[in-house]
């Protein structure tokens, strides 16, 4: 491999949330944190270059992002995901869910409802909380260790409950409640890892124009995405899903930047886009950071080769945890991702859940991970572990977990 992920970059002390908060988020600092979702690999070299020489020139005034990085986001969404986007359809946000609370309070009124698939990343559903509307929750269907869309629930979720439901969307027998007006989208989606399939998507994008439901996508796990899927934003499927949805995309994750605070906000349609601009601006948002922009243009120009190999070294990683897991964990059943670094694991098996589950994970095996109950309602008996480690520092949190489930089982048999 060209480029070294094996490589352990000690980053306590940086001011960063992932290492530096474990003590107070978990009470002890001495574990691995498999938490947020940043990963311990150095962002590509032509970044931090770029980064350096700016730096170098000593003085950061007030910035503007420039056609160079229009151009960069432009090129790198026909790349990587084959739509073809124009330059003033790009907008700003410091992140992506500052975004989505922007959208939520732009594009919907105090009380509307706002829909989204859980379990779900939990932002999803303070942006509409915090801003006064109403979450409806469309749990997806979890069967077999797998995560689908259940279209027979979400078409009970967005029926107007004083009309009789039947099954079928189709026979027009009952109404759609207007006061859902927005749908939270995450594709792929956080924390089941599912990529949405064209048919997946085609069917959530008829159902969201039939029933004038905007469609705000957080796509920013998109450039992660194993062999054999395929990430479509749902924007690309037709001219009338390209005018009812906003696409959120960044190299966060892609290609560790996080904390750099800078996404692209996809808005082909110029109404929509108009009133987004105006929310920004309104906010005194719209300067944003000259670092962001200078990493988000070298990322999207000079950084495929970078994350292809990323993408190897995950999924080597992928499948040496669920090996792992099948061999010598079997209580715990891993859902596969197809996409993103994060994994979902059901721990079932353990007899353990909510605060229970946390303080064995934590205590017990020295990790910290996220508790499953964050992320949604019938989620107590799961919890979220970043697999973005050197090899090495995987193996390490696999084998703990191993011992600790193995002393928890001799303990209830003693
Ligand atoms: C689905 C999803 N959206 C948004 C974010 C955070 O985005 P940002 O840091 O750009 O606000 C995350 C981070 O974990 C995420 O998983």
């Amino acid at each position: 491999m060209k480029y070294n992920f094996d490589r352990r970059v000690d980053r306590r002390g940086t001011d960063t949330f992932k290492w530096d908060k474990l003590a107070a988020r978990f009470g002890r600092d001495d574990i691995i944190s498999m938490w947020i979702a940043d990963m311990e690999f150095e962002t590509p070299v032509p970044v931090r270059d770029a980064l350096k020489k700016r730096c170098d020139h000593g003085i950061f005034g007030y910035t503007f992002r420039s056609d160079a990085y229009h151009d960069a986001v432009r090129k790198w969404v026909k790349a990587r995901s084959n739509w073809e986007i124009k330059n003033e359809w790009i907008c700003f946000c410091p992140g992506i869910v500052p975004a989505l609370s922007l959208c939520v309070n732009t594009f919907t009124r105090p009380g509307d409802k706002v829909i989204t698939q859980t379990p779900v990343y939990p932002p999803f559903y303070t942006v509409v909380k915090k801003n006064g509307r109403r979450v409806v929750e469309n749990r997806l269907k979890y069967e077999l260790n797998q995560y689908t869309i259940d279209f027979e629930r979400l078409a009970e979720d967005i029926r107007l409950k004083s009309t009789p439901f039947t099954s079928s969307l189709a026979n027009g027998a009952y109404q759609f409640d207007p006061a859902v007006k927005m749908m939270l989208f995450c594709n792929p989606h956080n924390p089941t890892g599912r990529v949405w399939q064209q048919s997946e998507l085609e069917r959530i994008g008829r159902i969201c124009l039939e029933n004038n439901i905007l469609i705000v996508s957080d796509d920013i796990h998109c450039d992660l995405v194993y062999r054999k899927n395929q990430y479509i934003p749902i924007a690309s499927l037709s001219r009338e899903l390209q005018a009812n949805t906003i696409t959120c995309i960044s190299p966060g994750k892609t290609f560790n930047l996080t904390g750099l605070a800078t996404s692209a906000i996809i808005i082909p349609d110029e109404k929509l886009r108009q009133a987004y601009n105006n929310t920004l601006e309104t906010l005194e948002l719209d300067g944003g950071n000259i670092f962001g922009a200078i990493a988000t243009t070298q990322a999207y120009t000079h950084g495929e080769d970078w994350l292809d190999q990323l993408l190897a070294y995950l999924e080597n990683n992928l499948n040496f945890l669920l090996e792992y897991f099948d061999e010598k964990i079997p209580l715990i059943k891993p859902v596969k991702p197809e996409g993103t670094f994060l994994v979902w694991l059901d721990c079932t098996g353990l007899g353990l859940e909510g605060l229970e589950l946390m303080d064995f994970f934590v205590n017990q095996a020295g990790l910290a991970v996220n508790p499953g109950d964050s992320f949604g309602k019938d989620s107590s008996r799961f919890v979220r572990m970043n697999m973005a480690f050197p090899k090495k520092v995987l193996e390490t949190a696999l084998n703990r977990l191993e011992a600790a489930v193995k002393s928890r089982l001799q303990l209830k048999q003693g």
